[in-house]
């Protein structure tokens, strides 16, 4: 069994010399399982990634072996629901731009407070659009309700969860004050968010975004951000991670920005890395794994 200890991250070539020979892997959503390195494995039998989202790893070339993939849904939904609106009302309310305020010293005397004075938007009685209804956009439903605000919803096929309207892209973009991304990243939800869709948007809506960077444009998201056309964005995803140095984005006073920490807490990660290990313990016992993202490797 080879185990990598780092430092830091398995770079990609160590990845694949230690994975040369190998049975099975247990994987991060940093580790690129990509057609080259599983046709490189003629003796792999399965893959557990200790992830929900599996956009790290090509699905089709495992199970066009009959490799089964495991993956942890469930067990990180309240937790990535509770980023999300930390997010959103971080954003909403300008908190990490007041707290920058504070801490650089800016509050005087002679600015003390003013009826305009870090002025954000309502929650309240606002419309929240989630771009995917499966279970962390119902558990941020379920938050939204609490705070008082409208939830509607946009899925793929329309779901039905009380208190939430299913709307289509178009008309969720254009009613909602707030737009929360909860789609897999995939071939189809690539660029869902693109500059046509992005300016079909409320002026002055916010963006929160704790599924994938690849979902949004973010060249079209900074333009509109930059121009004032939405007021805020809470991203915690981004195209390329980490954010590479003088990405505009970090630049942007109105963008609540966090390091893909949406599953961040100590007993949800704890919760991940169990599911991730029994998947791969089934594999070894030749069973069935409990949570497989391929399950048609199974056959009926
Ligand atoms: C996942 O598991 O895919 C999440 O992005 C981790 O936070």
């Amino acid at each position: 069994m080879n185990v990598w200890l780092g430092p830091g991250l398995l770079p990609a070539e160590t990845l694949r010399e230690e994975l040369a020979g190998c049975y099975g892997v247990v994987c991060l959503l940093t580790d690129r399982i990509d057609r080259v390195l599983i046709e490189s494995l003629p003796d792999l039998r399965f893959v557990s990634s200790m992830s929900v989202g599996v956009d790290h790893i090509d699905v089709a070339a495992l199970t066009e072996r009959g490799i089964p993939l495991g993956y942890t849904p469930g067990v990180l939904v309240e937790t990535t629901a509770d980023t999300t609106f930390a997010l959103l009302l971080a954003a909403a309310r300008r908190v990490c731009e007041a707290d920058r305020f504070v801490r650089e010293g800016s509050w005087r005397l002679e600015n003390r407070w003013s009826p305009d004075f870090f002025a954000g938007k309502d929650v309240a009685g606002a419309t929240l659009g989630l771009l995917g209804l499966g279970e962390i956009g119902q558990a941020v439903a379920r938050r939204a309700q609490a705070f008082g605000m409208r939830v509607v919803a946009w899925n793929r096929s329309p779901r039905n969860v009380p208190g939430v309207e299913n709307l289509d892209l178009e008309t969720l973009l254009a009613a909602s004050d707030f737009v929360s991304v909860h789609v897999a990243l995939a071939a189809e939800t690539r660029g869902l968010l693109n500059a046509e869709r992005i300016a079909l948007m409320k002026p002055g809506a916010v963006l929160v975004n704790t599924a994938r960077g690849g979902i949004v444009d973010e060249v079209a998201l900074v333009a509109a951000l930059a121009s004032g056309r939405l007021s805020a964005a809470g991203i915690d995803v981004f195209a390329q991670e980490p954010v590479p140095a003088g990405h505009p984005l970090l630049t942007l006073p109105n963008v609540v920005l966090t390091p893909h920490i949406g599953s961040a807490t100590a007993q949800t990660r704890a919760r991940m890395a169990d599911l991730a290990t029994r998947n791969a313990i089934a594999a070894l016992k030749g069973e069935h794994m409990p949570h497989c993202a391929n399950p048609e490797v199974y056959g009926g």
